[in-house]
């Protein structure tokens, strides 16, 4: 990809959804102007007045690899209490919803992060390693004698949010309001999920009121049945192990299944878009799968970028690169932009299945709040690919990607493709 920098620096607004809209190239041109000419640079916040909630003070844009390291290693001045995952303040209603451990600082986010690494040890990750490979044949059979699908809904999205629906014990009837729900919550500034007119955060809210709904109910019979799933591990205190309270658990599985559903989704559709784009590079990794797996996954992750940035606010003046920020200031940590930067990625807009070192911060940088799924993720990308380039190996895109108008998610929502059909495993 080349990036086109038709933007001058002075066009650029990262405020104006429809910025989000523009073809990638530009994007990337854009963020590429942002880097080179001004890599901390001041925005006004995008206006809310339709939503008759104030606009807000404005933040710094961090684009630069180093910055956003800088800022994800210094929780103490860069914290995410204030909101991460917004860049406006939220509403406090939507924080009893949205108010999970991602935005939460010490000493309440590592208590969290304690009670729920529970579920992310190696143990429980191996307990799911089993179901990971047989659901991902299953997702493949269905679709492989027909010989076209829709690569996004047939292939990309059922895996995480099956994983994560087993994880937690949530049954199959559940699986498509979850489904439907999480994509309402990320899709808020894309028409096709919240109607244009319609006021987006009562659409949040009412989406996070039915999965919190979920949780409580399943809180509430796992307190009479206690099962070998993750539900139970967090609401049962074994000796004098913490516990999460029912709202916890219920902003927790939000957190969870936003965070772990739309992500890995869209890093495999990237994905198989890049590889999609560039047979030698596809070629290359399925000359010898295994070999290149671990770094064809992290360039993937790179790539795709799935989460687009996350906020801090500062707990004090601060200087930053020779940038002076002030209490009380937002900063954004464009992760897209750091993973392309050319003071650390050599051709960084080329796709590279063997690229090493490969230092993306695609999971977010060094910090608390790496991402605590990442090993998960890694492993649903893998297994699903592994799929892919041997059962569907001459899989093609037949139609550009439609797109997810978003700031947040790198989101594709729809790529037809077709390939040689080929018999079920199951
Ligand atoms: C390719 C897939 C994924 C990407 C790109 C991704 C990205 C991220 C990023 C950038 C953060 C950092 C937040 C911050 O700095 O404030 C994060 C945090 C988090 N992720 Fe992921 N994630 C992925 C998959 C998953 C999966 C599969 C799960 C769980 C099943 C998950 C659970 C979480 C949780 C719980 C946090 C919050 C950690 C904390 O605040 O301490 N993620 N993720």
């Amino acid at each position: 990809m080349q990036p086109n920098k038709s933007l001058s620096l002075d066009e650029i607004d990262l405020s104006d959804i429809d910025f989000w809209s523009l073809p990638p190239e530009e994007r990337e041109g854009a963020f590429q102007t942002l880097r080179e000419e001004d890599p901390i640079r001041f925005f006004q916040e995008m206006s809310l007045a339709e939503l008759g909630l104030p606009q807000g003070p404005g933040y710094w844009a961090l684009t630069r690899h180093a910055d956003i390291q800088e800022a994800s290693r210094t929780p103490e001045v860069f914290c995410s209490s204030k909101g991460a995952t917004s860049i406006p303040d939220l509403p406090p209603q939507m924080n009893e919803f949205f108010g999970g451990m991602i935005n939460l600082d010490d000493p309440r986010h590592g208590s969290q992060r304690r009670i729920i690494s529970r579920g992310f040890t190696p143990r429980a990750l191996g307990n799911l390693e089993a179901g990971v490979k047989s659901r991902a044949v299953a997702i493949i059979d269905k679709v492989i004698e027909r010989g076209e699908c829709e690569f996004v809904k047939d292939i990309a999205a059922p895996l995480p949010l099956e994983i994560i629906c087993e994880m937690m014990g949530i049954p199959e009837s559940q699986t498509e309001m979850v489904f439907n729900n999480t994509n309402t919550i990320l899709g808020l500034g894309d028409p096709e999920f919240v109607v244009e007119g319609s006021n987006p955060i009562m659409a949040g809210m009412q989406a996070g009121s039915e999965l919190a709904a979920l949780m409580k109910e399943m809180a509430a019979d796992r307190r009479a049945n206690p099962k070998e799933d993750f539900t139970t591990a967090l609401i049962h205190a074994v000796g004098d192990e913490e516990i999460l309270t029912d709202e916890e658990l219920a902003s927790f599985f939000i957190l969870l299944v936003v965070a772990g559903n739309e992500t890995t989704r869209n890093a495999i559709s990237h994905g198989m878009l890049a590889l999609d784009a560039d047979d030698s590079q596809r070629a290359l990794w399925a000359s010898d799968f295994e070999k290149h797996a671990p770094t064809a996954v992290e360039e993937i992750v790179r790539w795709a970028s799935p989460v687009i940035f996350m906020r801090r606010t500062l707990t004090r003046d601060y200087e930053l690169s020779g940038v002076q920020l002030r209490e009380g200031d937002k900063a954004v940590l464009w992760y897209n932009s750091g993973n392309r930067d050319a003071a650390v990625f050599e051709n960084p807009h080329e796709f590279e299945v063997t690229r090493t070192p490969n230092e993306h911060v695609g999971f977010g940088g060094p910090g608390p709040h790496f991402c605590l799924g990442a090993n998960l993720a890694r492993r649903e990308i893998k297994v699903m690919f592994e799929q892919i380039l041997t059962r569907l190996p001459d899989l093609r895109i037949t139609a550009p990607p439609e797109r997810l108008r978003s700031n947040f998610i790198h989101g594709i929502k729809r790529m037809p493709c077709e390939y040689t059909p080929g018999p079920k495993l199951g």
